[in-house]
C-alpha cells in the first residue's frame, strides 16, 4: 500500500455522538492503562479529528487547550496497517493548524521516552523536549503542577513543545 493522490488522507471532525468510530484505532495504538485512559478521554475531550485513508478510518487525534494560548495533543494514533504512510504527520499538521488558527502560541504533547515512532513523528514537526524545570520556571510551581495534571503526564514520559 502506498500513499498518494489515489489514496488521499481526509481529516474530519468526530462529534461526541460518533466517537465510537475511533475506538479501534486507539485500541491498536495503546495498551494497558494508556488504552483505558485513551478510551476514557475519547468520550470527554473537546476536539477529536479522524483521518481516513482511501476512505477507511486510519488515524485519530485528541486535542484540548491547556491554557488560553497553549494547545495540547492529548493522544494521536494510527491503526497498525496504515502506519508509515504519512497519516500521523497529516493529523499532527492538522492539530498544529487548528491551534494556530485559534491563536495558540505553542502546542504541547507528551510521549514515552522509548517510543521511537512517536519520537520520529514529533521531531518531524519540530517539537522539542521540554524539561520539567523549564515548565516550572515559566509557569511557577502551582500552575505547572496543574498543567501536568491536565496533561496526565506520568513518570517516564517526555513533555514536548512546539512554538507556533
Ligand atoms: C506515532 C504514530 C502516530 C505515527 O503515525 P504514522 O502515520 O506512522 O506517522 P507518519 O507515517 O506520518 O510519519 C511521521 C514522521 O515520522 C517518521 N516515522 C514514522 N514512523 C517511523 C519509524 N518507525 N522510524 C523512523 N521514522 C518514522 C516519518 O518518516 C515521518 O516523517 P516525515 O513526515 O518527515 O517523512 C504511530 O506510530 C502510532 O499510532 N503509534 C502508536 C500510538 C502512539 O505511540 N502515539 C504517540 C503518543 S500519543
Amino acid at each position: 500500500m502506498t500513499a498518494g493522490p489515489s489514496r488521499p488522507v481526509v481529516i474530519e471532525e468526530l462529534p461526541p455522538g460518533k466517537r465510537q468510530r475511533a475506538r479501534h484505532i486507539l485500541d491498536d495504538g495503546f495498551s494497558g492503562i494508556y488504552r483505558l485512559h485513551a478510551q476514557f478521554t475519547l468520550r470527554r475531550v473537546p476536539v477529536v479529528r479522524i483521518a481516513t485513508f482511501g476512505g477507511e478510518d486510519a488515524g485519530v487525534v485528541l486535542l484540548k487547550w491547556l491554557t488560553g494560548n497553549i494547545g495540547y495533543v492529548y493522544y494521536i494514533a494510527v491503526a497498525g496497517k496504515y502506519r508509515g504512510l504519512g497519516v500521523g504527520g497529516r493529523l499532527l499538521d492538522h492539530a498544529i493548524s487548528y491551534f494556530s488558527e485559534k491563536g495558540a502560541l505553542e502546542v504541547y504533547a507528551a510521549r514515552e521516552e522509548d517510543n521511537s515512532e512517536a519520537k520520529a513523528l514529533f521531531e518531524s514537526r519540530q517539537f522539542i523536549v521540554m524539561e520539567d524545570a523549564e515548565l516550572s520556571g515559566r509557569f511557577g510551581a502551582w500552575q505547572s503542577r496543574r498543567m501536568r495534571r491536565e496533561m496526565m503526564k506520568v513518570y517516564g514520559e517526555l513533555l514536548l513543545r512546539r512554538t507556533l
